[in-house]
């Protein structure tokens, strides 16, 4: 079985791309992946709770995006024209800022590197999930492969060695779910038009999240989580100067802090998707979760830093 987990960007969304870092976590959801013998012609496919039986040399508007990233991948590791079964299971949220296209993909990458013993290792793997968020998401930075591949509490920059982060012990979160507007493609493009339009200006943006994520590592690692929620509520009001917030995000992320949150903000690409706030205590990540539920499409109670 191959496994990609899903995650969430606690500081640095957006910058990152432009080569600034970027701090992430893997929470305990993920893709699972399982390939099997099949002794019909072409790749059978099973989503479950989402489709079944559909052969993927067949084109299909609901299996078209996953038919891209199974051939584009196949066509990497020259397996293209093999006949297999693929098993998808899922509990991350999709198309909500939570990596779930990349962990669908190194999930896949992990379950054909064990059908077909390539021993592709885990770079790869992740280089293979990268290929294919470029045809889904234009100019990725690297992070949610990275992510879904490597699990953990992660510092990220675009091109270099990723950093663990230790902390004293895992951190509970509240990540609550609402409709998105725009996918990652288009967000991504709309901050570049932003920063291409007015780059001194988008510059001094840049410094500010520098700071922000130099001084969040510190805080994880000194456990001073009142200074890191702190951190969240700026790094939040920068996602919302470069336009990726929305009205409905803002107030998710009021609720959470009125609530007793120490921090909230948008996490991924924006334009609605996923909340995170910063709940320690447990009976706080109950108050928090409980009050977010009416305005949400889903609400999870997780930790990071596992
Ligand atoms: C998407 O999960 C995160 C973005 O920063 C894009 C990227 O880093 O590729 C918005």
């Amino acid at each position: 079985m191959g496994i990609g987990y899903g995650k969430v960007i606690l500081f640095g969304e957006h910058f990152v791309v432009y080569g600034l870092p970027a701090i992430a976590a893997s929470t305990d959801r993920k893709t699972e992946v399982v390939i099997s013998e099949f002794n019909g012609e072409g790749i059978l496919c099973d989503y479950e709770g989402r489709w079944e039986g559909r052969n993927l040399l067949e084109e299909d508007e609901e299996t078209e995006w996953f038919r891209k990233i199974v051939f584009l991948l196949l066509k990497e590791l020259e397996l293209e024209g093999k006949s297999f079964k693929i098993q998808i299971k899922n509990n991350i949220p999709v198309g909500a800022g939570m990596g779930s296209s990349a962990a669908i993909s190194v999930a896949l990458g992990r379950a054909l590197d064990e059908f077909f013993e390539l021993g592709l290792g885990e770079e790869r793997v992740s280089e293979l999930a990268f290929k294919a968020e470029e045809v889904f998401h234009g100019t990725p930075s690297g992070i949610d492969n990275t992510l879904a591949t490597f699990g953990g509490l992660i510092w990220f920059e675009k091109g270099k060695e990723i950093e663990k982060i230790g902390v004293k012990e895992p951190i509970n979160i509240v990540i609550a779910r609402i409709e998105r507007k725009g996918n990652t493609k288009e967000l991504v493009g709309r901050v570049r038009e932003k920063r291409e339009k007015n780059l001194e200006e988008f510059r001094l943006l840049e410094e500010k999240a520098r700071g922000i994520v130099g001084n969040a590592k510190k805080t994880l690692e000194d456990n001073n989580l009142d200074e890191l929620g702190k951190l969240m509520d700026e790094n939040q009001k920068l996602l919302r100067e470069i336009g990726v917030s929305t009205e409905e995000m803002d107030e998710l992320c009021e609720i959470a802090l009125k609530e007793g949150a120490l921090g909230a903000k948008l996490t991924g690409a924006g334009g609605g998707g996923c909340m995170i706030a910063l709940t320690p205590e447990e009976e706080l990540q109950g108050k928090v979760a409980k009050g977010l539920e009416e305005k949400s499409l889903e609400v999870i109670k997780t930790k990071i830093g596992v």
